[in-house]
């Protein structure tokens, strides 16, 4: 293919490649082209050639919060390896492609304060900005300076205040553009301090989360309390007064708690099987599918608006052309 030999000089394409080599949940069925892109500065010639033969194409951010469709996509996937990390004073600039976990590690090291929650954060930074992803109560959004990103062809820059940070959420997953480059804003600190909040936040998403089968984080968008007053969950079964104390405090229930309480842990379809261990994961025991999952959720929503009136909404990135 013309297209595919053009788009060599970037980085390694594939034809035809399964999305389930690609994705932590090890699910998808083949793509056309999977393109990987050496250096950032080339994404705009990439998506350029893209355009111009009017493909459609998606970014993969490491894989880590989606799920793919079982059936072919005719479009490209992109993966940004460019994991350059550069640190200068109390600014961390990282490259798209960085592991959200090398770049806790390095400003860790560095002796800066405020980004360690991100130690067991799967997939990468450019991904991390895009969904503001989220642990240990913090954001992407505490620690965002500025980006750059690549919006309708153009090279620009976002101040944190403009990417319209929510939860889970930002103006680049609701109106698109490409991550490049993220600078990090922190603070110089204690070293050893900023070691003991890493190792307590791996810790404790080891004791809390299932280990050792693939998947693909949570799968649903934890749920705020003054949704409850909402229209849309005017039914709701809920009493405040019967839920724990700490989510009452936090002003947001766990999806996983509730899908605890509704009794679904461990309930599987084909080889998808919610997590015994945390509520809002479902785990991959060797050869689901995507509409294995697909059903499997909503088994869960079901039952978790049987029993508490709420509908659950999905927080992963879910492909279906
Ligand atoms: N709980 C249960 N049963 C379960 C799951 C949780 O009773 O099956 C209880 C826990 O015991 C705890 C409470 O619910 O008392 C909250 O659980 P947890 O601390 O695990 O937090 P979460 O709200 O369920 C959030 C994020 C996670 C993040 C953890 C830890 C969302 C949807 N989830 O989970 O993020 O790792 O906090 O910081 O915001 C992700 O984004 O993919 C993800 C997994």
């Amino acid at each position: 293919m013309d297209l595919a030999k053009k788009l060599r000089q970037f980085g390694k394409v594939r034809t035809n490649e399964p999305m389930s080599k690609h994705t932590t949940f090890k699910i998808g069925g083949p793509v056309a082209l999977y393109i990987d892109i050496n250096a950032v500065e080339d994404v705009p010639a990439v998506i350029a050639l893209l355009d111009e033969v009017g493909m459609e194409y998606i970014i993969l951010g490491g894989g880590s919060n989606m799920l793919w469709q079982d059936e072919p996509y005719e479009g490209a996937v992109i993966t940004i390896l460019d994991s350059h990390i550069e640190i200068d004073g109390e600014t961390v600039l990282a490259h798209a492609g960085a592991q959200t976990v090398k770049v806790a590690q390095a400003s860790v090291k560095e002796g800066l304060e405020g980004f360690a929650w991100g130690v067991g954060v799967p997939g990468t930074i450019g991904g991390a900005v895009r969904g503001n992803a989220g642990a240990m109560g913090k954001e992407m959004k505490d620690d965002v300076a500025k980006i750059e990103v690549l919006v309708n062809g153009e090279v620009v820059e976002f101040l944190n205040r403009e990417c319209d940070f929510s939860y889970r959420n930002s103006i680049f997953k609701l109106q698109g553009g490409i991550v490049l480059k993220v600078w990090l804003k922190l603070k110089n600190g204690d070293a050893q301090a900023s070691m003991k909040k890493a190792l307590e936040a791996l810790q404790y998403r080891n004791t809390t989360q299932p280990k050792g089968f693939a998947s693909t984080g949570c799968i649903f968008k934890n749920f705020k309390i003054q949704g409850l007053s909402h229209a849309s969950t005017g039914d709701s079964k809920f009493k405040i007064e019967q839920l724990p104390q700490e989510f009452i405090d936090k002003g947001v229930v766990s999806a996983g708690w509730m899908v605890d309480q509704a009794g679904m842990k461990g309930v599987k379809i084909g080889d998808a099987q919610v997590s015994d261990v945390h509520g809002n994961f479902i785990v991959n025991l060797g050869k689901a599918t995507a509409a294995d999952v697909k059903a499997l959720i909503a088994q869960v929503k079901q039952a978790v608006y049987s029993k508490f009136g709420v509908e659950l909404e999905e927080e992963i990135y879910m492909h279906n052309s």
